[in-house]
């Protein structure tokens, strides 16, 4: 008996009901924005506007967002974060249209809220909303006292703020491929809720390498990227040693160089000593003999 009765019921409740429709999917609003929860209803018969209420509440603590009766806004009750920033299309509420405009989205708005209207029968439908923030584009950084050696290991820190909901970081190499070892990701909320990410990779350094950071949003998409490229220039032999043993060999050639000349004119002049002494000598004797040449 109760099995041919449920049916007939429940289409009698059915009829009773006034048929309330949101969106199914969550509606994404853009922090700082504005965001239009749409919430419309279907009522029959022209209707005067004193007659409609509308309640906007939050639907797991049922506090309330937004009130409407009597022809007016009833805001005694609401709750003290969504002060000021409400509204409802009052012009198009006798179209059906119940939807609440919010003002300055914050993170704290994100959630289910209900949507209820009373026009002789009532209804209510509850929808997601789910805020989103863009983060700052990402900056890369190589640790600023790290030895530029090949096969050393360096950290590449990335970063970016500012950002929500938690932002997948993910590093690739030059060549487009994942690097997922090795990688260390973490967030950390800001007064406002909003996410400041830091992921640092740490690997053995190979010249001529890129690596860039890509940040994915869940619910805006691939957010900014940015990279590092470490060229065979930067990879140079501690650079004080090397200027170092530069200078000193140039000051050890030029002081071979400076040797080697002095040798030289030493030399030299040794020998055209030796042979200036020698001329005079042969000189002498061969004065010696013309003396005696001319004595005999
Ligand atoms: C709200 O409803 C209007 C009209 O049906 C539609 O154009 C708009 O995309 C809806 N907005 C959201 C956030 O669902
Ligand atoms: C309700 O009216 C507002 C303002 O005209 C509009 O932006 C919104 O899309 C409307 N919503 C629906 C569900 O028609
Ligand atoms: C709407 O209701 C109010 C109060 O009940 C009444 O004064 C007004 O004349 C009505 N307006 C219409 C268009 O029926
Ligand atoms: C809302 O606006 C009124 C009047 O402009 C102001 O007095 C009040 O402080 C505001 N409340 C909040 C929470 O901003
Ligand atoms: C790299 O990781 C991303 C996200 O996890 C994925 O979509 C992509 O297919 C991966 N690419 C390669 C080459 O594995
Ligand atoms: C990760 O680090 C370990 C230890 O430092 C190293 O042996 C390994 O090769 C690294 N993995 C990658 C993919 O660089
Ligand atoms: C590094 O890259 C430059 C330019 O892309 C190229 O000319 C050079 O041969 C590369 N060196 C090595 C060691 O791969």
């Amino acid at each position: 008996m109760l099995c041919y009765l449920l049916p007939v019921l429940l289409a009698v409740q059915a009829l009773a009901v006034l048929e309330v429709q949101v969106p199914d999917l969550p509606v994404v609003a853009l922090y700082g924005m504005e965001a239009t929860l749409n919430c419309s209803f279907s009522h029959a018969a022209p209707f005067n506007l004193s007659a409609v209420s509308v309640f906007w509440q939050l639907t797991d603590t049922k506090r309330t967002v937004h009130s409407y009766w009597g022809g007016q806004d009833q805001l005694e009750d609401q709750g003290e974060s969504f002060a000021n920033r409400t509204s409802l299309y009052a012009s198009q509420l006798g179209a059906g249209n119940a939807s609440l405009l919010l003002k300055g989205v914050r993170v704290a708005d994100e959630g289910s809220y209900t949507c209820f209207v009373r026009v002789e029968t009532h209804g209510s439908a509850s929808l997601l909303l789910q805020v989103a923030a863009p983060y700052s584009k990402p900056l890369v950084t190589l640790a600023p006292d790290s030895n530029l050696r090949p096969g050393e290991e360096v950290a590449l820190t990335c970063v970016a703020h500012g950002g929500y909901p938690e932002v997948d970081v993910l590093w690739q190499d030059g060549h487009g491929r994942n690097l997922t070892d090795n990688v260390t990701t973490s967030l950390v909320a800001n007064e406002e809720g909003l996410f400041n990410v830091r992921s640092v990779l740490t690997v053995a350094l190979e010249p001529n390498s890129t690596y860039s950071c890509r940040l994915a949003n869940p619910l805006l998409g691939e957010e900014g990227h940015a990279s590092v490229t470490i060229t065979g220039q930067n990879m140079v032999f501690p650079p004080v040693a090397l200027w170092v043993t530069v200078g000193l060999a140039v000051c050890l050639l030029g002081l071979l160089i400076a040797l080697a000349a002095v040798c030289h004119r030493k030399i030299k002049e040794s020998c055209e000593e030796a042979r200036a002494a020698k001329e005079l000598e042969e000189a002498k004797e061969l004065e010696e003999e013309s003396k005696t040449g001319v004595g005999r």
